[in-house]
């Protein structure tokens, strides 16, 4: 597929990183609960190859989904990495052995974090790393971020990552980390539903950082919506690809990392470059959030 098949492309600010703006989230391609081996691995392969040759140059992981999982698999499939691939991952979390979703964040944990995901992907270096604040679920949480922004900052300085982004953050948070070093791109829960960040998606788009919705379907509870089935009926599509399309047409400085372990929904989350959303059918869909309460709003 061309460029323009998966959305055109996109520069991060200040670097010589470049991708396709349709790319592809690996969390789910772990086992049940984001723990564990999935039940096919070799499926799981077979699928990152093929989303890698159909043009996807942007994968997002960490190193805590699985734990190591995720990332084993990328090696396996992808090692040695093609010219223009990226590989984005993402620090300040730990699963133990009872599955939870820890904080790690101390200086000590985002250094071993960085060499676990070195390890396991097969790497010197990390294209892009997010520190990932923890905030309150899915959503962020003031608080200062600077120690951790700091660690990441003298991970980059010693060549160990090429640039930072920041996850689950909000802007007095952005602006912090950004007196501290250039960030790159910023990772929030945002989709057709859930628009807290409509904000922060202009500001974002305004200083070219690349905003990279997390939940782009809905995530573990997939996105349902009468507006989105009715809109991918008349428009001969599927109500997934209809909020993926959305989300290309809300800024061009968003990118997609769409999560599946199907390969039928790699090709489909794929085809999403293809579709055109006419203006008063992007004005229903954004209808869907204010609809849905204050909320998703
Ligand atoms: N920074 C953070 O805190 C954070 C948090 C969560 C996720 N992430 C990243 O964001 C990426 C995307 O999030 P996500 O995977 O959790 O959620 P998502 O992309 O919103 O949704 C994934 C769900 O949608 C389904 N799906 C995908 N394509 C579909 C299609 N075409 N038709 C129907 N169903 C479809 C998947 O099921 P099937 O497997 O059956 O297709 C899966 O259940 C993750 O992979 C991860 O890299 C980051």
């Amino acid at each position: 597929m061309t460029d323009a098949h998966l959305g055109g492309r996109y520069t991060f600010p200040g670097t010589s990183l470049s991708v396709r703006r349709i790319g592809y989230g690996a969390m789910q391609l772990a086992g049940p609960g984001v723990w564990g081996p999935p039940k096919d691995p070799d499926g799981a392969v077979a699928l990152r190859r093929e989303a890698v040759a159909s043009g996807v140059d942007h994968i997002d992981t960490s190193d805590f989904y699985g734990p190591h999982i995720t990332n084993q698999i990328i090696r396996r499939a992808l090692h040695p990495y093609p010219a223009g691939l990226v590989i984005v991952s993402k620090l300040g979390c730990r699963r133990p052995p009872d599955r939870s979703w820890q904080l790690a964040i101390t200086p000590a944990e985002l250094t071993s974090g960085v060499h676990d995901n070195l390890r396991n992907l097969g790497l010197e270096t990390l294209d892009i790393v997010n520190y990932r604040a923890m905030g309150s679920g899915h959503g962020p949480q003031e608080g200062s971020i600077a120690e951790q922004v700091g660690v990441l900052a003298d991970l980059k300085r010693q060549g160990l990552i090429r640039h930072i982004g920041l996850s689950n953050v909000t802007a007095a948070q952005i602006a912090e980390a950004q007196a501290i070093t250039a960030i790159v791109c910023v990772q929030n829960l945002y989709n057709v539903v859930h628009r807290h960040d409509d904000a922060l998606v202009e500001a974002l788009a305004r200083q070219g950082i690349a905003y990279v919705p997390f939940f782009p379907l809905g995530g573990f509870t997939p996105l349902q919506s009468s507006t989105l089935s009715s809109v991918a009926t008349r428009l001969g599509a599927t109500p997934m690809q209809i909020a993926l399309a959305w989300l290309l047409q809300r800024s061009r400085s968003i990118l997609l990392i769409p999560g599946t372990a199907s390969l039928a929904h790699v090709r489909e989350n794929l085809a999403v470059g293809r579709l055109n959303l006419p203006q008063d059918i992007v004005g229903e869909l954004d209808r869907i959030a204010a609809s849905a309460g204050a909320g998703a709003h």
